[in-house]
């Protein structure tokens, strides 16, 4: 949903510059073209470079700087942004604009945009209680501008209050809740999905698991978020970044994973299990590192819950949805498992397959349901497989026309 959209960060003079760091870097990676303007007072704080380099784009500072002869810049990037954040917002930037004063570059954009402006104050608590402050805001609001709300807690200053920017990660998602349409087929339906591989402990230093490195599940967790559901992924130990706008809940075993699914089961549209889960775990988690003598070890395997089984058996208005890992006989072992676990969707995967399988990009996938269809699918990326899938299962389900997915 981020993907090119124009932000403009206007960063004004205070300590949690540094959290403006990080939002911009966190925007960049959600695929936004981020630009960053800067007061003077901000450039105390944090350098210009250091914004260039996380935006990966020239960092605006000074109203009489010309960087392009084609346009003015202040009007141009005022004119470009499809948002405009102020973050952080001093008292000082918020009672100029409340004001209508320009003096700077920072400001003179935020007179100059048409596009909405979002305001993120961080300052001292009795600052941001103090009556003028408290006027401006309230002006700022009538005159249509948003704010995100400071939180709570320990300020640089010393205080305990109100008044942190608040944590990047949150105006992200706040960014991202803004720029989901409304009318996309998943909304408001919940979507659970599983990803990564589970450890089952030995000793304190080993485990047994799998090859998976989640990207499967990760990007149906984004897919499903991207077509508006809300989504929860429930995640075994990988080293992939999370998907924006996604609830994650990291697990490490099989009995975490099923008891995070359970927790999450009974009010879910749909569970799509991508997870690897291990069919074993050690009988006994031994409580110190073993020991490596001369002889060879046995360890005695138990096997985990079936997770998805034992969701079948308690379905209601949940769609499920499993992945079938196989080496042989593909299609024969995923049908079976489809009835066997009382599933609604099978997508079987030859794990063997050279573009398919654990940690490839792509996979190579076939869409199986239990009302008998039969699907194939070529090679392609998991991003584009996932979003395939599940536009797939949403028009089986009549959930929605897809054709403006
Ligand atoms: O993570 P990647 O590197 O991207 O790789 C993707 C993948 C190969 C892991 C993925 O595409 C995949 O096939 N996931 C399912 C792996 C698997 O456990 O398959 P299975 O055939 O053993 O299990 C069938 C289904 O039962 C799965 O949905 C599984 O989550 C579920 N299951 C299995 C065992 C168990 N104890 N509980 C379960 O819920």
């Amino acid at each position: 949903m981020l993907m090119n959209k124009k932000i403009l960060i206007c960063v004004t003079g205070g300590i949690a510059v540094y959290k403006a760091v990080a939002l911009v870097s966190k925007l960049a990676q959600a695929g936004m073209d981020v630009k960053v303007v800067m007061t003077k007072s901000a450039m105390e704080f944090v350098t210009p470079l250091t914004f260039q380099a996380m935006s990966r784009n020239d960092v605006y500072f000074d109203t009489f700087d010309e960087k392009d002869s084609r346009v003015i810049a202040h009007i141009d990037l005022a004119d470009c942004a499809d948002r405009v954040i102020v973050a952080p917002a001093t008292a000082n930037v918020i009672g100029k604009v409340a004001n209508g004063i320009s003096d700077d570059m920072v400001t003179t954009i935020l007179l100059a945009t048409t596009a909405e402006i979002w305001f993120a104050p961080a300052m001292n608590v009795n600052m941001y209680n103090n009556k003028a402050v408290i006027r401006n805001i309230s002006r700022l609001r009538t005159d249509g501008h948003r704010f995100i709300e400071p939180s709570e807690g320990f300020l640089a200053c010393g205080y305990v209050g109100k008044g942190r920017l608040e944590e990047p990660e949150k105006i992200v998602e706040f960014v991202h809740a803004h720029f989901t349409p409304k009318n996309l087929p998943l909304a408001g339906k919940k979507v659970v999905i599983t990803a990564g591989p589970t450890r089952e402990r030995i000793d304190p230093v080993r485990y047994v698991s799998n090859f998976s490195s989640g990207k499967m599940g990760y990007a149906m967790a984004a897919a499903a978020a991207n077509l508006g559901a809300d989504t929860v992924l429930i995640s075994g130990p990988v080293g992939i970044s999370k998907p924006h706008g996604v609830k994650v809940i990291d697990v490490e075993s099989a009995a975490e994973m099923y008891e995070a699914v359970n927790a999450e089961y009974d009010d879910a549209a749909i569970v799509i299990k991508s997870a690897a889960v291990a069919d074993y775990r050690p009988a006994v988690i031994q409580p110190q590192k073993i020991k490596k003598s001369t002889d060879d070890a046995i360890i005695e395997l138990a096997r985990t819950t079936d997770i998805l089984h034992s969701l079948g058996e308690r379905k209601k208005q949940q769609i499920l949805v499993g992945f079938a890992a196989e080496t042989q006989n593909v299609l024969d072992h995923g049908k079976s498992k489809l009835v066997k676990k009382n599933l609604d969707y099978m997508i079987v995967n030859d794990v063997t397959d050279p573009e398919g399988g654990f940690g490839n990009e792509t996979n190579v996938v076939t869409l199986l349901s239990k009302k008998g269809l039969h699907k194939p699918y070529p090679a392609m990326t998991k991003n584009e497989l996932a979003t395939i899938l599940l536009q797939a299962i949403i028009e089986a389900e009549g959930f929605g026309d897809c054709n403006d997915c």
